[in-house]
């Protein structure tokens, strides 16, 4: 799993946006955040805790082994390019990219993105956001989105997977790691305010964005490990003849 370091007062939950066209009120958007303003936020946030959250949750060592499972056989059953979205340290993008697979790491923290190029310099990574994503539309075999959708506010995640259609080819696949609980609430995640999903709601998004979804799975958490909060995932394919 990725690591959800111990809560500091960085943590605390934001409240969640309302957005127009959806809002039922008349001065929603007086009081609406642009999505630009959240993905600086997210990024200035990750950018102090890059540090802390390395030495806890920063390499394939520390990873829960049946995620590295779930990752591999994903991995070697998905070809074409691999994007690590929200790679963090590059950790998961350096084992997507075993085997000389090609990969790219996206993320939007600077000061992560200085360690994965430094700790992988062989591996190509970006800085850039979920709402647009460095690669040309259907060049992508995989997106790994592993614990990064987390912090995308609730409405702004019918977007993100409209741009994950867009880059991926027909029939790609997309395998998102989060938190489960009740859907779109936010909690106090130790970095910043992250949202709790449940594989079903997500999806009825993916549907929407264009995907099938071929596989979920959750579990409880075992004591000792980094997140008390359960885990989930799912696997999704872009259906090839949706947009
Ligand atoms: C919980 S960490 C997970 C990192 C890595 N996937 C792992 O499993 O360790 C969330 C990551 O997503 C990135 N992220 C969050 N929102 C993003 C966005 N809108 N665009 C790009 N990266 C984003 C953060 O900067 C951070 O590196």
């Amino acid at each position: 799993m990725s690591p959800d370091i111990g809560s500091t007062s960085e943590g605390r939950k934001r409240p969640p946006r309302t957005y127009p066209p959806n809002s039922s009120s008349a001065d929603a958007h007086v009081l609406a955040k642009r999505p630009e303003d959240a993905d600086a936020a997210v990024a200035i946030a990750y950018d102090r805790r890059a540090v802390d959250y390395m030495r806890l949750g920063g390499s394939i060592e520390l990873m829960d082994p049946r995620d590295c499972g779930l990752i591999a056989r994903w991995r070697d059953g998905t070809p074409g390019l691999l994007l690590d979205a929200g790679c963090g340290p590059g950790h998961w993008t350096r084992f997507l990219g075993e085997g000389g697979r090609e990969v790219v790491g996206v993320d939007i923290s600077a000061e992560f993105l200085r360690f994965a190029r430094q700790d992988h310099p062989e591996l190509r990574f970006e800085l850039a956001s979920f709402s647009a994503l460095p690669v040309e539309d259907r060049s992508v075999g995989g997106i790994l989105a592993w614990y990064s959708l987390i912090h995308a506010d609730p409405v702004d995640v019918p977007a993100v997977l409209a741009e994950f259609a867009r880059v991926l080819a027909p029939g790609g696949s997309l395998l998102l790691g989060f938190f489960v609980g009740e859907p779109r609430e936010p909690f106090a995640h130790a970095v910043t305010t992250a949202y709790f999903w449940l594989a079903e709601v997500l999806s009825e998004l993916l549907t929407d964005a264009g995907f099938e979804v071929t596989f979920t799975e959750q579990r409880e958490r075992r004591p000792g490990e980094m997140s008390v909060r359960p885990h989930g995932a799912l696997i999704a394919r872009r259906v090839p003849w949706a947009r």
